[in-house]
């Protein structure tokens, strides 16, 4: 969930997780043995195939309840329709996009709201459950940590690309695999080994979700950029400016708690700041047992998953791309 910071704070006995940190979901004790995750996101078509625009959307709202370490099991559609100036086959598409995902997750859709919108625009709100024990927050990464990214970057600058008529449709079948990858199997692997701390990489960017990592933690973090993931394209288009609109919003707004060596070429802090959708898990975990939790990824299928840094006791609060 993202922390709208004019919002009253509210604490609750039962309360695990709620607004006070930007935490992906928020997370309430039911008994001693069970704690229900809760979280709705939605936006507008992000690729032109509806059916591919739902598995994306649904692959997004499911993955804030695997930030948290948890299992989906129940999902709400959320949807704003032109019912009066689009075909409804198309709302019919992106529905059955959005159930096979959730079939897929193992939870299944149970209800929904729709109004009429002058833009399409859809998402889930998704609820699932966790061990209060062992809720993996986003600020609980330890100095000596590695840093696991599990999806490469630049859905955004291709996305940017694929509405400009500039990218291919290599390009476009590349973003969309992995934009409909659910998170499922990363978190799974992620609790098995026992990690220190975890987020989802979305709208704020690898950085953006990296600082939120840090915020009023006494730790700081060293991140190798030429070990982050990247689509091949993102390179091309961010070197030709083709940038979302919010990159530069991410980067500015992070700019004084991030430093940027000098040989970092410009274009992959571009790629380091790029928004994401339904971007890959950002995992904090104890030195000796990441190269184990690495090779379970790839063996696993997640592939693009790689070490990019680590977390470090200096200097607190800041990050070093090297
Ligand atoms: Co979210
Ligand atoms: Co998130």
């Amino acid at each position: 969930m993202e922390a709208l910071s004019n919002l009253p704070l509210v604490s609750h006995p039962n309360l695990i997780a709620g607004m006070e940190r930007a935490e992906d979901a928020s997370v309430y004790k039911l008994t001693d043995e069970i704690a229900i995750i809760q979280t709705v996101d939605f936006f507008t078509p992000i690729v032109d195939d509806p059916y591919s625009f739902g598995q994306v959307a649904a692959a997004n709202a499911l993955s804030d309840v695997y930030a948290m370490g948890g299992r989906p099991l129940t999902a709400m559609n959320v949807v704003c329709f032109p019912i009066k100036s689009m075909d409804i086959a198309i709302l019919k598409e992106v529905l059955a996009g959005g159930v096979a995902k959730v079939h897929e997750a193992g939870a299944i859709v149970v209800g929904g709201h729709s109004i009429e919108d002058p833009e399409i625009k859809y998402g889930l709100s998704v609820t699932g459950v966790i061990h209060p024990d062992r809720v993996v927050l986003n600020n609980g990464a330890r100095p000596g940590d590695k840093l696991i990214l599990t999806k490469p970057l630049g859905t955004g600058i291709i996305s940017t690309a694929l509405k400009a008529g500039a990218a291919g449709a290599g390009a476009e079948a590349r973003i969309v695999k992995s934009m409909t990858e659910l998170n499922g199997k990363a978190a799974e692997l992620m609790q098995e080994t026992g990690v220190d701390a975890c987020t989802d990489v979305t709208g704020f960017g690898l950085l953006g979700h990296a600082c939120e990592m840090l915020n009023g933690s006494q730790v700081g973090m060293a991140i190798d950029s030429a070990a982050v993931p990247c689509f091949p394209e993102a390179k091309e288009f961010a070197l030709k400016g083709m940038l979302p609109g919010g990159l530069g919003c991410n980067r500015e707004f992070r700019a004084g708690m991030v430093d940027i060596a000098a040989g970092v070429p410009d274009y992959l802090a571009d790629i380091l700041f790029d928004p994401q959708t339904s971007g890959g898990l950002l995992i904090a975990v104890p030195a000796e047992k990441a190269a184990t939790l690495l090779e379970r990824m790839h063996r696993e299928g997640i592939e693009a998953a790689a070490t990019i840094g680590e977390v470090v006791a200096e200097p607190a609060c800041r990050i070093q791309v090297t």
